[in-house]
This record gives structure tokens, sequence and C-alpha cells, in this order.
């Protein structure tokens, strides 16, 4: 089925037109890197906060008000530009291992994303240890998680150029 799907993507004029333009697939491409730099900054800085490792002096709600925006925009940036350099080149990602491990990184993180989300309802407190600035156990497993599979998403997507269908 994926294999009817590329061979469908490559042979319509989407993919077509986004070949000819010269200038198109370099400059998505460079739109992709910088939401890249974007995410995973403010995805390994809320993690390092979320495993008490940094901002003490800020709760994990201040500093989560503070990234989440962020990290939302520049994954809708990436889901975009990604789309486009996969209509324009199918082959290189629809069968390549490297790409469906970097989709399951990506849906794992914003699974743990929404759930940090949803846990802010309890105000500033949220994922403090009570009366401290101590994140709580939950808090320390999500972070690191969360920082793992963001850098997973980034390894898988450098990779996937080196896992090239034949
Ligand atoms: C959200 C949906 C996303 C889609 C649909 C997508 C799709 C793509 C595609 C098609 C490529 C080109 C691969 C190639 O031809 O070599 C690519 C490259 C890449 N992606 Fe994504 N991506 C997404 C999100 C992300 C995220 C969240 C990260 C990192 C955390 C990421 C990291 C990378 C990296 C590192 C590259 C290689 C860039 C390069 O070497 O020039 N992507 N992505």
């Amino acid at each position: 089925m994926i294999h009817e799907l590329t061979k469908w993507l490559a042979a319509s004029s989407a993919s077509e037109a986004i070949q000819q333009i010269f200038w198109l697939v370099p400059l998505v491409q460079t739109v992709h890197l910088l939401a890249i730099g974007i995410l995973v900054s403010s995805g390994l800085l809320l993690g390092l906060r979320l495993l008490g490792l940094a901002w003490q002096d800020q709760t994990i709600a201040a500093t989560a008000r503070r990234f989440l925006p962020w990290i939302w925009s520049a994954l809708v940036v990436l889901f975009v530009s990604g789309s486009v350099l996969i209509v324009g080149e199918p082959g290189r990602t629809l069968g390549n291992p490297a790409f469906w491990g970097k989709v399951v990184a990506i849906a794992a993180a914003v699974a743990l994303t929404f759930g940090l989300q949803a846990g802010l309802r309890h105000g500033d407190t949220a994922w403090l240890r009570p009366g401290t600035a101590w994140p709580t156990p939950a808090a320390r497993v999500l972070g690191g998680a969360s920082v793992l599979l963001w850098l997973s998403a980034l390894v898988l997507g450098r990779w996937i150029a080196y896992i090239l269908e034949a």
C-alpha cells in the first residue's frame, strides 16, 4: 500500500511542480531546519526544568507557558515543510524505516507534551513536590522521556538520507 501511495504521489502534478521550482526544496529544507532548531532547543530546555536541572527559581508551569507555544508552532511549521518535502520526493521517505521511526518518536513526544499540558490545570504548583520547587517523580520521567524522544527524532530525521531505497 505504501508502495502504491509513493508511486501515486511521485506521479502527481504537485510533486512535479515541487521538483521543477529549483529553489523550492532548498528553501523548504532551510525552514524545516530552523523549525527543528526552535523545537529541539525549546523541548530540551523544558525537559531540563522537568528533570530539576534548570531554573529552580521558576515554577514548571511558568517554564512550560514560556516554551509550549514555541514547541506547538514549530511543530506546525515542521509538519507543513516536511509534507512538501515528502510530496516532492516521496521515494526518499515513505519506504524508509528511519522516517517511520521518526514518525513514532514524534508521535510519542507529542503525546507526552499533551500530558504535560493537561497537568498544568493544577496551576502554578503543577508537577512540583508540595511546598518545593522540585519536580515530582512523574515530571522527571516525563522530562527525561521527552528529551530522549526529541533527540531520537533529530537523529532519525538526519538518518533518512543514509537509508535510501534502492
Ligand atoms: C512533524 C512532521 C515532520 C515531517 C512530515 C517531516 C518530514 C521530513 C522530511 C520529508 C525530511 C527530508 C528527509 C530527506 O529527504 O533526507 C526531513 C528531514 C529532517 N527532519 Fe523532519 N519532519 C517532521 C518533523 C521533524 C521533527 C519534529 C524533527 C526533529 C525533532 C525533524 C528532524 C529532521 C532532520 C534532522 C532532518 C534532516 C535535515 C537535513 O539533513 O537536511 N523533523 N523531515
